[in-house]
């Protein structure tokens, strides 16, 4: 009798056998062949859904690929567990919570019930209280504590409370308020909260203190500073209501630092910080572009969540991103994967991704405690094109390592100059031809380069992308962008059977930050228990510090 495939580990899984039976076979293959086999492959090899264009014939993968990587998925249960994950299941299993992030943008009416409770109608509760206050702020109507109207919103948060609101900002800026001024800190560096602070007028400047635990001690550490700039101007505790509002889970904390709660605006410990951008984590991006455009932007995840939730794998884009990322990772032994968007708006969409990808599924330990035989979660990296053209693309056009890459473009701009659109777009096309398809020795050689010169000029090529493409910017093609990531990282972790929702990987280096801090501001000469290494840099920071 075969055992079923669900019951065994991932590597002795039949689909992922026959992956790595398949790798041996396919692994020299060209794109030039695949391409040159199926004319009709650039049109085949794609998905067209909710908006977005998806084109990934540009793999390394051919149809018995995608079916084995679909087998994956099916004995490794994916659609039972997007299921439990809407649903509201207990996935994050370390940390005993629902993940629930779906239910952010679930349309005003649904339910979900979590222990007894509708989270929707929490969630549209919250959105309403974000509406009214953004709206008081963007139409001047919010005071300060000398009657002037708010004009300088600072955010300050770290991690999933600062790069979502920052990257949603830089996103959407085309749409936002020209007459607000908005500012990130999130550095513990003092350089961060001094520099985004010194032109600003306390008077009309309102400070957004973004935290799920309040207890992060980068945010707590400069929502401190931001109420001593305060203080130092005004003089009178009474004034940090007027320039303080925060965004949490933890009502008691909040209350301790002096924000009065009727300022707070809340989440739930269902929804991770990395996938927060979209709750009240999302408060500046509201008052930048307004509560329309956020529910625009909401309408948009959620188009691609029903889309995740109720598209035949082998249509549905999340997955496919998924399998095929892993398909590089796991059987190539690809390291990395590139991202780059050929939009200047975009510019902070990577490190976005880095914490969403390499948060989520860099881990090593499954979800039943044992220690994985397999490689998780890539280095995700990148930057606008074409800017990364004339940096690291040599490296990924004829360097030794294989790097998957995502190319994203728009079809239309936003703000049209002559023909730089065109041009940004033939860069991007270029791109992912010239990796596919490179240029050979002998072609290179027929173009008249000199025989010793052609291997120094030649491409091979075979390097592989998917491309991105869609009509245009908008608060609602952000939403479907954003969760299609969220969805294609979901994917990878069900597979490599990890909890994608905790952290715990970030919690030695904080602990062991606070005792050194202890250590660097004694006044004594403290004993020092680390190895030779910590021991030695901590006198020598000490030294200089007494100018000895
Ligand atoms: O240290 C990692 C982390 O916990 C992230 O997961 C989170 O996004 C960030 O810190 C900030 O946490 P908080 O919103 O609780 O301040």
């Amino acid at each position: 009798m075969t055992a079923n495939p669900t019951a065994l580990p991932l590597t002795q899984r039949p689909a992922w056998q026959a992956l790595q039976a398949h790798y041996r076979q396919i692994q020299a293959l060209h794109l030039r062949r695949l391409f040159a086999d199926d004319p009709l492959r650039g049109e085949r090899f794609v998905i067209d859904a909710v908006g977005i264009y998806l084109d990934y014939s540009k793999n390394r993968a051919t149809d018995d690929t995608l079916r084995l990587l679909l087998r994956l998925a099916d004995e490794c249960g994916l659609q039972g567990r997007i299921e439990a994950m809407f649903n509201g299941d207990t996935i994050n299993v370390t940390e005993r919570r629902a993940a629930l992030h779906t239910a952010l943008r679930a349309p005003k009416g649904e339910k979900i019930m979590l222990d007894g409770v509708d989270v929707v109608a929490d969630v549209h509760a919250v959105l309403e209280r974000m509406a009214v206050f953004s709206g008081q702020v963007r139409s001047g109507q919010w005071l300060g504590y000398t009657g002037k109207p708010v004009r300088n919103i600072v955010n300050i948060g770290i991690g999933g409370s600062d790069l979502g609101p920052v990257m949603a900002y830089e996103a959407l800026r085309h749409y936002s308020r020209r007459d607000l001024r908005f500012r990130f800190v999130s550095n513990v560096d003092s350089t961060d909260f001094v520099e985004a602070t010194y032109d600003l007028d306390p008077e009309e400047t309102l400070f957004i203190i973004c935290s799920k635990t309040f207890t992060t001690l980068e945010t707590l550490t400069n929502a401190h500073a931001a109420r001593d700039w305060c203080l130092h101007k005004f003089g009178d505790a009474q004034a940090v209501c007027r320039h303080f509002v925060a965004v949490s889970t933890n009502a008691e904390e909040v209350s301790k630092f002096g924000i009065n709660t009727d300022n707070m605006f809340g989440f739930w410990d269902w929804d991770g910080g990395r996938y927060s951008m979209d709750s009240a984590i999302g408060l500046s991006t509201m008052i930048a572009i307004g509560a329309d455009n956020f529910r625009a932007m909401l309408e948009g995840f959620r188009a691609m969540d029903e889309h995740f939730r109720t598209a035949p794998f082998e249509r549905n884009m999340p997955v496919i991103m998924g399998l095929l990322k892993l398909w590089y990772n796991n059987f190539f032994a690809a390291q990395s994967v590139g991202v780059f968007p050929y939009c200047q708006y975009l510019k902070r969409f990577p490190a976005y991704l880095q914490q969403l990808t390499m948060e989520s599924n860099g881990k090593h330990i499954t979800l039943d405690g044992s220690c994985v035989d397999y490689q998780t979660a890539s280095v995700y990296w990148g930057e606008p094109g074409t800017n990364g053209q004339h940096s690291f693309f040599q490296l990924l056009h004829q360097g030794t390592r294989l790097i998957p890459c995502d190319f994203i473009g728009f079809c239309e701009s936003l703000n049209p100059l002559g023909e730089q659109h065109a041009l940004l777009m033939a860069n991007l096309f270029a791109q992912t031809e010239a990796l596919a398809f490179g240029k050979t020795d002998l072609e290179v050689k027929a173009d008249g380069v000199a025989d010793w010169l052609a291997p120094h000029r030649s491409f091979e090529g075979n390097r592989p992308s998917n491309t991105l493409l869609l009509e245009q910017l908008t608060p609602e093609s952000l939403g479907k962008l954003v969760a299609l990531y969220e969805h294609s990282v979901f994917t990878q972790g069900v597979i490599w059977n990890i909890d994608s929702f905790d952290q715990w990987g970030v919690e030695l280096g904080k602990v062991l930050a606070r005792k050194t801090a202890a250590e660097l501001n004694s006044a004594d000469e403290p004993e020092l228990g680390h190895d030779s290494s910590t021991n030695a840099l901590i006198r020598r920071y000490r030294r200089y510090k007494s100018g000895g």
